[in-house]
């Protein structure tokens, strides 16, 4: 098929049949953002117009898209196997690769249960906590503590840790027995800070009022993103995580933070929780094990928890739970490659090298019309717009303008605009991606 008579079949697509996930279905179908193609740092339209990718696909394609290295194993690990159960039986590369995970995890984050998605990997976490508790006969530790403006993905149990009004507001009332930190974030207190701010550790210590409403003996983990990048790359005050950490080691609670989208490298490091020194129980993994390839979530357990599973009779399963999919073939040929990758292009360490460009331009566009606060973290970061009538609009004119009219890919979540790049982003497209998002910012003023 010709390119041309390509774009055409595709044009010719009924958008009605496909109920689109976190979309806008119906504005979306008058006037579709149709990503058909990509390479490097760009997506191209179904017309072949370039747009510059602000946010590596959706926090993940750290090594750019469709790198060679690894089409290459993807393309070869689908001849060669193409499906293996990974109940009761096992391929080599689901092994090597959570051993490569393993060796990339801080501490003694030694052992990795894989999945098919982040909303997976919070599930697997949160009954990795509660059987946990069980096998050491404290099973009366149920309940979870979340956060406010977290979010933990689409299941029920992320749904009921998540701290984001409008992704619960709908579903009941979901797991039970659920409390929420306070989130970190004050516009008044922390506006325009780069990176983390100095005020707000203090809201750890709510922990404490928390764990005396409801008794320790009843706390299984308290379960947050060390920064969150979804609602708004909200960075930690300085020294936050560390009192998290030992209030919970004070009560014998776990900790879970969910690197999503701040794991493999989007922080500088593989994990954001080596950037902030602190060693959290579990860590949940997704989309940049495979740089956004192929889906592949999980989550990283530190050795005496699962020890504590390893000690009953050998021929029982020890955690009576998993996905058919997960540590799926093409999954681990992905993630190898892309672990490769990383590697032999040093990306992780770009961020470190680009993060003081990207921070001061990106907080060069503060005194643009409407900006009310700029946030970054890594090569990650957050402009948040005064409203303009209801919720969400000026974000999404934004969001929709910065694509028809500057061929810039960035996200809206409601009014606040999100940028983060791929790892492989250049000098000067960290100049040009900035300067379209303000002008973007300027039309819709
Ligand atoms: C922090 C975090 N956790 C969990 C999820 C859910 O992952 P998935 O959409 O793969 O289920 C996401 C997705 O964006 C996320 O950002």
């Amino acid at each position: 098929m010709t390119s041309t008579t390509a774009t055409e079949a595709l044009l010719r697509n009924d958008l009605d049949a496909y109920w689109m996930p976190f979309t806008e279905n119906r504005a979306f179908k008058r006037n579709p953002r149709i990503l058909a193609s990509a390479k490097g740092i760009y997506y191209f339209t179904a017309e072949g117009r370039p747009i510059l990718d602000g946010m590596g696909g959706l926090w993940g394609a750290n090594a750019g898209h469709c790198r060679a290295a690894i089409v290459e194993a993807i393309r070869a690990q689908v001849g060669e196997l193409d499906f293996s159960p990974t109940y009761q039986f096992g391929h080599p590369k689901a092994f090597a690769l959570a051993s490569r995970i393993a060796a990339l995890a801080p501490g003694d984050l030694n052992h990795v249960f894989f999945t098919n998605s982040g909303s997976e990997a919070v599930d697997t976490a949160l009954k990795i906590a509660l059987a946990y508790h069980n096998f050491r006969s404290e099973g009366a530790r149920q309940r979870f503590i979340g956060r406010e403006r977290d979010y933990h993905g689409s299941g029920f149990g992320g749904m009921a840790v998540g701290g984001i009004a409008a992704n619960r507001k709908h579903f009941g009332t979901g797991l039970g027995g659920v409390g929420h930190l306070r989130s970190t974030y004050n516009c008044e207190k922390q506006a325009f800070t780069k990176g983390e701010p100095e005020w707000g550790p203090h809201l750890a210590d709510e922990l404490e009022r928390i764990v005396g409403l409801h008794d320790c003996s009843t706390i299984a983990a308290v379960i947050v993103e060390p920064v969150p990048l979804t609602s708004g790359v909200l960075p930690p005050p300085h020294g936050y995580l560390e009192r998290l950490r030992s209030i919970c080691d004070n009560y014998d609670i776990l900790l879970i933070f969910d690197e999503f989208a701040s794991g493999f490298g989007r922080l500088g490091l593989a994990f954001a929780a080596e950037r902030y020194g602190v060693l959290p129980d579990m860590i949940i993994f997704d989309i940049g094990i495979t740089s956004g390839t192929v889906p592949m979530g999980g989550v990283i357990v530190r050795e005496p928890i699962y020890d504590t599973f390893m000690d009953g009779p050998e021929q029982a399963v020890e955690l009576p739970h998993g996905c058919a999919h997960s540590g799926h073939p093409l999954a681990c040929a992905a993630g190898l490659a892309a672990l490769r990758l990383y590697e032999r292009e040093d990306l992780f360490a770009r961020v470190f090298q680009l993060e003081s460009l990207w921070t001061d331009a990106v907080h060069g566009l503060r005194r643009l019309p409407n900006v009310v606060d700029i946030r970054n973290a890594g090569l990650n970061a957050a402009i948040d717009l005064a409203a303009a009538g209801p919720r969400g609009t000026r974000g999404f004119a934004a969001m929709d303008c910065a694509f028809c009219d500057f061929n810039l890919r960035l996200r809206a979540a409601d009014d606040t605009l999100i940028l983060a790049p791929p790892l492989i982003v250049t000098e000067a497209q960290i100049g040009e991606i900035v300067e379209k998002t303000a002008r973007a910012i300027t039309a819709v003023a």
